[in-house]
């Protein structure tokens, strides 16, 4: 995950779409309905669905794929892509490091996007909330490295301009220039709304008061958020978020996979996530992913869904879960438009308690 995730990958370093519904069963009614309740990222005037897409896995080779990309793994994420538009879910994360160059990617997953977005447009206009992020690479200094590297994010994604753009980790170094240049962008009108992720509380402050001094409000803080991976409650991040009005987007929100309950002791992940979801992992898992099942049999709703909806329930969160392919993308819909009862957040939390969390993205402590 996070260093799992980011540090393999990283560490080796407006608008809604007319939902396209085949049929109008009840279940697609509770689906569009819960897409038509849409959020403001924070103080910003930008509106996304309560559910956004992560696209870290379209084009890249570090981490996820096996470690190769082809024309089927392509063809399955343009398929997600589509498929969560068709759905509702019009919010897309990506960063400029997903599937690049310099992580070892084969393609950029802004790029594909871009053409994702250009092939849709062909059957009329798309109506899709594009998020992505900059790198604070240690050679990149001062504001204007933000505004040229999302200069280039445009470019790859054939945009004028995206919804939300986010420091996708504190710099070592040249965290005020950063700060400084998110707004430049604003003011240059190359983004609507500016966020920060994997930011402590503390910078999380510093940042919402720089911005604020300009008139700029801090919209989001992306950061590794699950049932089992509770740490913003505990190191203030979450409090925080609340406390200023930016929206907490939660990443890794079904644990890589882990929460959707396919993978079991007898079939882990492969590839790097098996170093974090082993087996004996998911021993400890099992009376929670167990709980989780139960509780969405109740529902007609998958574990998938049931994760999903308990970070929604905690408010301030947009999860932004990772999808492959069309049917995964799918799912996600699934987990708006209903809402799980108290007791069960709080028992589901409770279960989940007796877990140590996995490790996460050690820039969080920077
Ligand atoms: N800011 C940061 O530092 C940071 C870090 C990490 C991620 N992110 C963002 O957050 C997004 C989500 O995180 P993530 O992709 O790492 O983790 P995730 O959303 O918790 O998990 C995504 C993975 O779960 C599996 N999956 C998805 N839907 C499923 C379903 N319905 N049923 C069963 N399995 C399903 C897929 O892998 P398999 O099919 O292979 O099992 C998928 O790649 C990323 O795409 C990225 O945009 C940001």
């Amino acid at each position: 995950m996070a260093l799992q995730a980011c540090g393999l990958a990283f560490g080796l370093l407006h608008r809604r779409a007319t939902p396209v519904m085949k049929s109008m069963a009840s279940d697609d009614v509770s689906i569009i309905r819960g897409v038509e309740e849409k959020v403001k990222l924070g103080g910003s005037e930008v509106k996304v669905t309560k559910l956004g897409t992560g696209a870290w896995s379209w084009g890249d080779t570090t981490y996820w794929n096996e470690f190769q990309w082809d024309d089927r793994k392509l063809k399955a994420a343009k398929a997600a892509f589509n498929a969560s538009i068709d759905s509702g879910i019009n919010f897309i994360d990506t960063a400029e490091v997903y599937g690049s160059w310099i992580t070892g990617g084969a393609v950029n997953s802004e790029t594909l996007i871009g053409s994702f977005i250009k092939e849709r447009q062909k059957a009329g206009p798309v109506d899709v909330s594009v998020a992505t992020k900059f790198a604070a690479l240690p050679w990149r200094l001062g504001r204007r490295s933000v505004v040229s590297a999302l200069k280039n994010s445009l470019a790859r994604l054939e945009l004028s301009s995206v919804d939300l753009y986010q420091l996708h980790w504190p710099g070592i170094w040249g965290n005020e220039g950063y700060i400084d240049g998110l707004g430049d962008a604003v003011e240059m009108g190359l983004v609507k709304a500016v966020g920060v992720s994997n930011y402590s509380e503390r910078r999380l402050r510093d940042a919402y008061t720089r911005l604020k001094a300009r008139r700029i409000p801090l919209a989001s803080n992306q950061v590794n958020y699950s049932l089992i991976y509770r740490i913003p409650e505990e190191n203030g991040v979450k409090a925080a978020c609340d406390d200023l009005g930016v929206t907490l987007i939660a990443y890794c929100p079904i644990a890589q996979g882990a929460l959707t309950g396919k993978y079991t002791p007898e079939n882990p992940p492969t590839g790097p996530r098996g170093r974090i979801y082993t087996p004996e992992f998911l021993t400890k898992l099992k009376p929670l992913l167990d709980r989780i099942k139960d509780i969405g049999q109740n529902y007609g709703k998958t574990s998938t869904q049931v994760v999903l909806n308990w970070l929604i329930c905690q408010e301030n969160v947009v999860p932004i879960p990772g999808a492959k392919n069309a049917e995964q993308a799918a799912e996600f819909a699934g987990a708006l438009g209903w809402k799980l009862k108290d007791w069960e957040i709080e028992e589901l939390r409770k279960v989940a308690s007796s877990k140590e969390p996995v490790v996460g993205f050690p820039v969080e402590k920077l």
